[in-house]
C-alpha cells in the first residue's frame, strides 16, 4: 500500500464516522420533536412545608407548567368563549371571586362559593365536600358543568389540535396532545400556586418583630388553648388546615349537606373541607355558600358558638372559660390579616403572559 493509498483509505473512514456522527445528530434531533422536552422546575418551598407528593407521569417541568398557565387563563375553554378559570379563580383574590357564589356562562349561577386555590400541591381532596382526589381529576367538573363553563370536550378537543401552538406545546409538555394532557398541564400549574410568604411567616420562621401588639394577642386567641377557642386544632399546621371535613355549626338545618353528598353517612351531614386560610383577607365572602361577608362576621360566628346541629364539632361553642371581649374579636381578625401574601398574588409567574 502506498502513500496515496494509505491517505485514501483514511479519508474514506473519517468520511464514515463523518456520515455515522451526521445520521446520530439527525436522529437525535428527530428524537427530540418527538419526545417531550422536560426543563427542571423547581418549587420554592417556604419554611415548614414538607415536600408535596407529585403524582407519578406528572412531575414539574417548566413546559408543562407554561401550558397550564396557558390554559388556565384561556376563555376558548368556555362554551361562549367568554370565561376562563381565572374568571373565578383571580389571582389578585388569591385564585377565588367575590360572588357569593359563583357566576358561569351565561349567567347561570352554582350553588357555592368559588375556592381560593393556595398551596394545593398539599391537598388531599378537592371541593368543598372533598369529592374528588387529584387535581387531575377535578378539572372536568368546572369544565363540563352547565353552571360553571359548560364546554363540550370533544369539541374542545378539537379547537386545540387544529391550534399548531397548542399541537406543538402539547408535544413539548407531554409528547401528545389528549384529554388527559389537557388536566395534567392544568393541575401542574395549579401546583405551583406557592403561598408561603406572609408577615405570618416573618413572625413564625424568622422570628422577626413584625407584629403589632393587636396582632400577637390575635396570634395567641388563634393558637392558645387556654383561651379555648380551638381555631388551630381545625386550621392548623403549616397550610392551616387538617384537611379534615367538619361542621361548624353555621346552620341548625343545611341546605348544602357537603361531605354527606359524598359518604351518605348522617354524620357527615353539614361538614365541609376544613379550608386553609392563607390570605383569607382577600377571599371574602366566606364558608362554603358565601353567607358570611367579612372576617368580622367570621369571629362573630365562632364568638356566638355557633348555631346547634348534632354534628357540630365540641371545638366550636361558647366559651364558659373566657369570653370573647370586642377587643379580642379585633385582635382575631387582625391576625387573621397576617396570613396575607402579597408577592403571591403579583407573581409575575401566576398571572397571565
Ligand atoms: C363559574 C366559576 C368557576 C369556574 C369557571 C371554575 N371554577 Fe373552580 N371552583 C368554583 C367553585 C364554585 C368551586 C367550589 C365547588 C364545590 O365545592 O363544589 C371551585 C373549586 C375548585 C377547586 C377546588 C379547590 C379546593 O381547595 O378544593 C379547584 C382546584 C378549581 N376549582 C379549579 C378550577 C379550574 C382548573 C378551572 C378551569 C378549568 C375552574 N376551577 C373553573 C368555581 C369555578
Ligand atoms: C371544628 C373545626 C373548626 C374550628 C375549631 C374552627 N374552624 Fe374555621 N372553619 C371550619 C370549617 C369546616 C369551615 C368551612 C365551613 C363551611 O364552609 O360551612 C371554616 C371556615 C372558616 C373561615 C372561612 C374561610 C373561607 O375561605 O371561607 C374562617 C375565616 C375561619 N374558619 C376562621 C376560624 C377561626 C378564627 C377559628 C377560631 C375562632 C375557627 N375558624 C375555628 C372549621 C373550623
Amino acid at each position: 500500500m502506498d502513500h496515496g493509498e494509505r491517505v485514501r483509505k483514511r479519508l474514506e473512514r473519517s468520511q464514515w464516522i463523518i456520515t455515522g456522527l451526521g445520521m446520530m445528530v439527525m436522529l437525535l434531533s428527530i428524537a427530540s420533536v418527538w419526545a417531550p422536552s422536560d426543563t427542571p422546575y423547581y418549587l420554592n418551598l417556604p419554611p415548614g412545608f414538607p415536600e408535596p407528593v407529585i403524582p407519578a407521569g406528572n412531575e414539574f417541568t417548566q413546559e408543562r407548567v407554561a401550558l397550564g398557565k396557558k390554559l388556565f387563563y384561556d376563555t376558548r375553554l368556555s362554551s361562549n368563549g367568554k370565561l376562563s378559570c381565572a374568571s373565578c379563580h383571580n389571582p389578585i383574590h388569591s385564585f377565588t371571586d367575590t360572588a357569593r357564589v359563583s357566576m358561569g356562562v351565561d349567567n347561570k349561577s352554582g350553588t357555592r362559593n368559588s375556592m381560593p386555590l393556595v398551596n394545593l400541591a398539599w391537598a388531599s381532596s378537592f371541593f368543598w365536600d372533598g369529592g374528588v382526589p387529584t387535581l387531575e381529576m377535578q378539572i372536568r367538573k368546572p369544565l363540563t358543568s352547565h353552571v360553571e363553563m359548560n364546554r363540550d370536550v370533544a369539541a374542545l378537543m378539537r379547537d386545540l389540535q387544529a391550534d399548531a401552538e397548542y399541537k406543538s406545546l402539547f408535544k413539548k409538555a407531554y409528547g401528545s396532545l389528549n384529554e388527559e394532557n389537557l388536566y395534567k398541564a392544568i393541575a401542574c400549574f395549579e401546583r405551583t400556586l406557592v403561598s408561603g410568604n406572609s408577615r405570618f411567616d416573618f413572625y413564625f420562621y424568622y422570628k422577626q418583630p413584625v407584629f403589632s401588639e393587636s396582632e400577637e394577642r390575635g396570634y395567641k386567641l388563634f393558637f392558645d388553648g387556654n383561651y379555648k377557642l380551638h381555631c388551630a386544632s381545625c386550621h392548623g399546621g403549616f397550610n392551616f388546615t387538617n384537611q379534615s371535613f367538619q361542621n361548624n355549626g353555621l346552620y341548625e338545618s343545611y341546605a348544602d349537606q357537603g361531605r354527606y353528598l359524598i359518604t351518605n353517612l348522617e354524620r357527615d351531614k353539614g361538614k365541609f373541607k376544613v379550608p386553609s386560610l392563607r390570605n383569607v383577607e382577600l377571599t371574602a365572602p366566606y364558608m362554603h355558600d358565601g353567607s358570611l361577608k367579612t372576617l368580622e362576621e367570621v369571629v362573630e360566628h365562632y364568638a356566638s358558638g355557633g348555631k346547634n346541629h348534632p354534628n357540630k364539632s365540641p371545638h366550636v361553642h361558647i366559651h364558659q372559660a373566657y369570653q370573647l371581649t370586642e377587643q379580642d374579636k379585633v385582635d382575631l381578625v387582625n391576625f387573621l390579616k397576617t396570613l396575607t401574601d402579597r408577592d403571591f398574588i403579583y407573581k409575575r409567574e401566576h398571572r397571565p403572559e
